[in-house]
């Protein structure tokens, strides 16, 4: 095989948090000696270049290809190119809009390409690339998922036994999922899939379009993780498969290279957070992130500041609320200097917006990790062997909850129950009082008997991660298996056309450029960025 002439297109949705990931991806495939070619605009590729440069550094054939974003056609600002520029829903709808549009660019690039790319692999919110794949003529064409196995599988077959369309509008009806492999309950607001919103039925028409057509998935997960989820969802849909994470477990902390310009900057130096956790006893420090979307109203931020208190325990508390919500700001320090940060100020660290999380979660010290169970999020937390407690917000974070608590049990439940725009108004954003915030951490930090062999499970899926993404593991071999049989489709689609390495031919432009997203609702469009 020779799989050093195979290239690779690569398709990220423009929204923070997809991109890295097809970095890494890149990397990966690079690794097995293909050529890698990751496709973004202009903004997007100046805030991704340092992770493409350290992966050419690391002797990767990885590139990096600019196209112009069609923004400006659809009157939004020259530079606005990614979802967290976005300011109203007036934008969201422009800005899926122009995304739908990069069909023309990416189409006329391709085009005047010497040969064309083996394979293209997009986002699965990036749909619009099947009917350029099947006008240019891509041999091999192949979606990248960002949640897990078993979210996926569990609105597949929500929508495919008519669950979703029997409750109809009522969000809190209880259901259990059919046909399932784990007993798994809910309701259509903690089962909600990615573009499930009034307004953008045709976009989700697309992307379940392009996935069904597609020559194969890939998902960020592993077989030791989820194996029973990922086969009952390539079987339900009839696809290839192959689960080639988690990713981050094949790249350490101390790997500071790799690790350069990933994700937000954080707010404290890596080396401040490194000496405050060495001064703590093993596995004592809880480590609270909601991600880079969530933010818990005053009056929730203020019961979770109580329990933690009350709890007694060291802590590191990303918490963003401090930077823009001024109830937040005052409770953490109050005019008469008794504010929550000096009381707590012998064991509580704040960091008021992004907090190294890689090193924070890799350090000794953490024992737990109150996360907002964003795939991200989560898949960190198991690679890290660091048990969880639990806190979803919305999309498929109810569903890494469940995964985590019930079928791997290595997280506890913090109470959250529905996502925060579901809580009645009178709570006033409260779902979880103190005092079962102080229960929960008790239980997780502590818990006994029950809460060791909890955190025995953890540290063994983290090995296991680790082992997935070696040389002869699962995710190692499913990659190297993509591989091959992206190979082989190509030397059989380019025999079949005859055209192996002439130049790709240049029929009209189809109708590619009239495919627009017409009503698009911003929710929708966040709920795409776990
Ligand atoms: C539902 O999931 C099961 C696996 O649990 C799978 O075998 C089945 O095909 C799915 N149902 C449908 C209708 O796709
Ligand atoms: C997910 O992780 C990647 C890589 O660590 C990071 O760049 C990205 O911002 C994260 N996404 C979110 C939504 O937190
Ligand atoms: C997989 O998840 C990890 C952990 O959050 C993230 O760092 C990585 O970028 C993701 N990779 C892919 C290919 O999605």
């Amino acid at each position: 095989m020779a799989s050093s002439e195979l290239h690779f297109l690569l398709v990220p949705l423009v929204a923070q948090g997809h991109i890295i990931p097809m970095v890494d991806l890149a990397r990966l495939i690079a690794s097995r000696g293909a050529r890698v070619t990751i496709v973004t605009t202009p903004v997007n590729a100046a805030r991704n270049r340092a992770a493409v440069d350290s992966a050419k550094r690391a002797g990767l054939d990885v590139g990096l290809v600019e196209l112009p974003f069609p923004g400006p056609q659809l009157g939004l600002p020259e530079g606005m190119e990614n979802a967290d520029q976005m300011v109203d829903r007036g934008m969201y709808l422009k800005f899926f809009e122009a995304i739908w549009k990069m069909a023309e660019p990416l189409e006329q690039y391709l085009r005047a390409l010497p040969r064309r790319p083996d394979c293209l692999i997009a986002d699965a919110c990036n749909p619009w690339t099947a009917g350029v794949c099947a006008s240019v003529g891509i041999p091999a064409r192949l979606v990248l998922h960002c949640p897990s196995a078993y979210f996926l599988l569990a609105v597949h077959n929500l929508s495919a036994h008519g669950v979703y369309d029997r409750v109809g509008d009522d969000e809190m009806e209880p259901f259990e999922v059919p046909d399932f492999p784990v007993r798994a309950v809910g309701n259509k607001a903690t089962f909600r899939g990615f573009f499930q919103w009034p307004g953008v039925e045709k976009e989700h028409r697309d992307v379940l379009h392009a996935e069904a057509t597609a020559d194969g998935l890939l998902l960020n997960t592993s077989r030791g993780l989820e194996g029973v989820f990922v086969d009952a969802y390539a079987a339900a849909l009839g696809r290839k498969t192959w689960a080639v994470g988690p990713t981050c477990a094949s790249l350490g902390a101390d790997d500071a290279d790799a690790m350069a310009g990933r994700g937000n900057r954080a707010e404290v130096d890596a080396g401040v957070i490194t000496a405050w956790l060495d001064a703590r006893p093993p596995e004592s420090v809880l480590y609270i992130s909601f991600g880079s979307i969530a933010q818990l109203p005053a009056k929730q931020v203020t019961e979770l500041a109580l329990g933690l208190e009350a709890s007694g325990r060291p802590f590191i508390w990303a918490i963003k609320e401090a930077k823009s919500d001024a109830a937040v700001k005052a409770l953490l320090n109050s005019e008469d200097g008794g504010g929550f940060e000096e009381r707590v100020r012998d064991r509580g660290l704040l960091v008021r917006g992004w907090a190294p999380q890689v090193t924070i979660l890799s350090h000794r010290a953490t024992g737990g990790f109150l996360t907002h169970c964003g795939w991200n999020a989560t898949l960190e937390a198991i690679a890290h062997g660091v048990p969880a407690l639990t806190w979803p917000s919305f999309a498929d974070q109810f569903c890494s909850e469940r995964l985590l608590v019930d079928v791997l049990r290595v997280g506890v439940r913090s109470g959250v129950k529905v996502p925060a725009m579901n809580v009645p108004e009178e709570a006033q954003g409260v779902q979880v009082a103190s005092g079962d915030v102080e229960k929960a951490v008790a239980e997780l930090m502590d818990g006994g008997e029950e809460g060791a062999a909890r955190r025995a499970r953890a540290k063994e899926l983290a090995k296991e991660a680790r082992k997935a993404m070696e040389e002869g593991g699962a995710s190692c071999s499913d990659l190297e298996d993509m591989i091959r049989y992206v190979s082989e489709l190509s030397r059989k689609r380019s025999h079949e056309r005859g055209t192996s390495s002439t130049p790709v031919p240049s029929a009209a432009a189809a109708e590619l450029g009239s495919k627009k997203g017409e009503k698009i609702e911003a929710d929708a469009a966040l709920s795409v960025q776990s």
